[in-house]
């Protein structure tokens, strides 16, 4: 066997692809998720090299469509295999669906893991561990701090037992919002941490539906709850790197607050389940035919993928996404959510210019060089050209 998983072996951003991949085991998580682990055959280990906390998006037919759905990687890198965590949705098709029915020996198709929700202490250290080292020398412990609900604790986990086992001198405090005790996700693996970081890891359960002894740790996680966090168990000005991941409103909840106490937004890593935005523009012609304008009122989107050249007219009547009139010429453009969130879809402006509905997963710095979703991008310059391999 000479498979070797590596975290520094992959960046961030590279582009996504889909390989077929065999479920090595289905374990059930609690009564409304499992956990689905994946074998990596040797030949396809450097494609699914990845980071603690990136995601892979899954593929299927299901009702006669195609869907796709991401989900975030629940364990550090391992060699040969991969684990997700599959949450029920109320009504969601794929996450029942997957629920119900997958089992070991079942194949499907997997994207390569991809997204940035990744701790850039633990990046740096990969890097540059002599200089790591000395910056906890000198400055003692690192302090991280995450925010988790429901399935949000996938990623965080990951990243979690990653700070925790690198770096000596990593002190970690996690709240964990859930409903009822029973949906808390990982119970096992969480208590497990615990004890192998009794002085390092701090553990705060929030149930909302179910009383505890302390107030804090009952209801959810407003902003008078958030407040009381963040001034008597952990203190903001001294946290090196934060983590969120779950709904839009709490993520959002959080951001603005750490933002009025004047937390540096590069210190603030966060993860979105969805937008709460479900007629994101990119679905607006889902099931419509969309053809170019006869009267020539069209935008002329030209793409570079996978180093072949693809062209597309647009109608401007249209408004559809960059992502979307690509896919009528080449099905195999890059995408999962469709919603502005995980970043798949992300190409360079090369030529012309665009307008971007929504963004959260693009950093300033990606924005500065031109990158943009092509899922939420509509070009406002008559000729437009991206680059997915940029
Ligand atoms: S496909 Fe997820 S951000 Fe565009």
């Amino acid at each position: 066997m000479t498979t070797t998983t590596t975290e520094a072996a992959t960046s961030p951003r590279r582009r996504a692809s889909f390989r077929p991949l065999t479920i090595r085991e289905v374990r059930p998580l609690t009564d409304n998720a499992v956990e689905v682990t994946f074998a990596i055959p040797d030949e396809l280990t450097d494609d699914f090299n990845y980071v603690s906390g990136q995601y892979v998006a899954l593929r299927t037919e299901l009702e006669g469509k195609e869907v796709r759905r991401s989900y975030s990687i629940c364990a550090e890198p391992t060699p040969g295999e991969l684990r997700i965590a599959i949450k029920r949705d109320v009504g969601g098709l794929f996450s029942n669906w997957a629920n119900d029915n997958l089992q070991a020996g079942h194949v499907i198709d997997v994207m390569s893991p991809t997204g940035a929700f990744i701790s850039q202490h633990a990046m740096t250290a990969l890097n540059d561990p002599e200089a790591m080292a000395q910056e906890s020398i000198d400055s003692g412990l690192s302090r991280y701090v995450a925010f988790a609900a429901g399935s949000g604790i996938t990623p965080v986990l990951a990243i979690a037992k990653a700070l925790l086992a690198r770096n000596p001198h990593a002190y970690l405090n996690l709240v964990y919002s859930n409903r009822a005790a029973m949906d808390v996700m990982f119970v096992e693996e969480l208590a497990d941490l615990k004890d192998r970081y009794p002085t390092r890891l701090a553990i705060h359960h929030l149930l909302s539906r179910e009383q505890r002894l302390s107030p804090t740790h009952t209801g959810r996680l407003d902003a008078d709850k958030l407040k009381s966090l963040l001034g008597n168990v952990f203190r903001p000005e001294v946290v090196d790197e934060w983590f969120l991941c779950g709904p839009f409103e709490m993520v959002q909840l959080i951001r603005d607050e750490l933002a009025a106490r004047d937390v540096p937004a590069d210190r603030v890593r966060y993860e979105l389940f969805t937008t709460g935005r479900p007629e994101s523009p990119s679905d607006g012609n889902a099931g419509r035919p969309v053809v170019a304008d006869p009267a020539g009122e069209n935008w002329e989107i030209t793409f570079n993928l996978d180093g072949l050249e693809g062209q597309v007219l647009s109608p401007k009547s249209a408004r559809e996404s960059i992502l979307n009139a690509a896919l009528r010429v080449r099905s195999d453009v890059p995408f999962a959510c469709a919603g502005g969130v995980c970043g798949t879809c992300r190409a360079k402006v090369t030529d012309g210019e665009v307008t971007m509905d929504e963004n959260y997963a693009l950093e300033p710095d990606e924005l500065e060089r031109g990158y943009v979703l092509t899922c939420q991008s509509h070009p406002t310059t008559d000729t437009v050209s991206v680059d997915f391999d940029a």
